[in-house]
């Protein structure tokens, strides 16, 4: 389908699709409401911070695709409306946001929220070959800067996110939880909103020295208590052994394989799921 097509199709869901589906337990009703929340979605924030308006004429297509896939889990009833509706007006300050720790502590090791100097270092381990090679591609500084800040983001709205992690003093990587936003295709994955995966990504001198393991078990410590998370899933590239070998440290279980939608055809694409419930976690030694 052309891209013309595309960003008429966006048009129609929110204009006449989403608004003639509407029932009466569903928050919103109005186009433009449909609208905010899904384009809130898509840009990890207020969406009228990231383009201008119209935002169906200038929202990148892969972004706009994003908001047409949770539009129609939304419509197919996948997707909890009533949740990416309290995210969307906490990130726009209509309800409060939740409430976070200034950070988590193991010994030297810290994971707390983001600040505004933690982009440069991060945009330097987002551009590092060797740190992007489960990945379809390393990132460019705008692409760094905008994520750590949608990752400080996901705290405002979920009151959990991936931590910025900070070792004698350092910054070194992230390491946290997501809610998945974005339908996946395995079980759970599939209803955006509902499942939580747990994610990390260090610079490349801090691997080796089990910081991933430990900035990922103290997150886990507050999502299974202050957060009230009864279960996790991880997933990475199959051939990332580092990532799953965290993820067995953490005693997590193998749950299959998907093809993520959002990696190119190729080597990367195949991906293993991992399943942890938070109430018997057993950490592996
Ligand atoms: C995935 C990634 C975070 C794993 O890093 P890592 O350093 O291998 O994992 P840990 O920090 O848990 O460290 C484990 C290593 O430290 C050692 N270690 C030392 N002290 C340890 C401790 N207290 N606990 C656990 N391991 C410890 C382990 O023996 C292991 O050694 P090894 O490298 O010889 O296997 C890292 O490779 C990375 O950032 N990759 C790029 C981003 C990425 O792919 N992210 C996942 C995408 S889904």
């Amino acid at each position: 389908m052309s891209e013309a097509a595309r960003r008429a199709s966006w048009r129609d869901l929110v204009e006449r699709r989403l608004p003639e589906a509407a029932r009466p337990g569903w928050p919103v009703r109005l186009d433009h409401c449909f609208a905010r929340i899904l384009l809130d979605h898509a840009c990890g924030g207020p969406w009228r911070d990231h383009v201008r308006p119209p935002a169906y004429a200038t929202l990148p297509l892969d972004q706009l695709e994003a908001a047409i896939a949770l539009g129609e889990a939304v419509l197919a009833g996948h997707a909890d409306l009533a949740l990416l509706n309290r995210r969307s007006l906490a990130w726009r300050g209509k309800v409060a946001a939740a409430a976070v720790p200034e950070s988590l502590e193991d010994g030297d090791l810290i994971l707390r929220r983001w600040r505004p100097e933690d982009t440069a270092p991060f945009a330097a381990l987002n551009a590092d070959a060797a740190v992007m090679a489960h990945f379809p591609r390393p990132r460019t500084e705008a692409e760094s800067v905008a994520e750590a800040g949608r990752f400080d983001r996901r705290f405002v709205a979920d009151g959990f996110g991936p931590w910025a992690l900070a070792q004698g003093g350092r910054f070194i990587g992230c390491a946290g939880a997501m809610r998945i936003l974005q339908p996946l295709p395995f079980p759970g994955g599939d209803r955006p909103g509902t499942t939580v995966e747990l994610a990390w990504r260090l610079a490349r001198e801090a691997w080796g020295r089990g910081f991933a393991t430990r900035a990922a078990r103290l997150a886990l410590d507050d999502l299974a208590g202050r957060c009230g998370i009864r279960a996790v899933v991880a997933y990475t590239a199959a051939g990332n052994a580092r990532s799953r070998a965290v993820m067995e440290r953490l005693g997590m279980a193998p749950a299959g394989t998907f093809p993520h939608p959002a990696v190119p055809e190729g080597p990367l694409r195949d991906h293993v799921l991992y399943r942890l419930d938070c109430a018997d976690r057993e950490d592996a030694a």
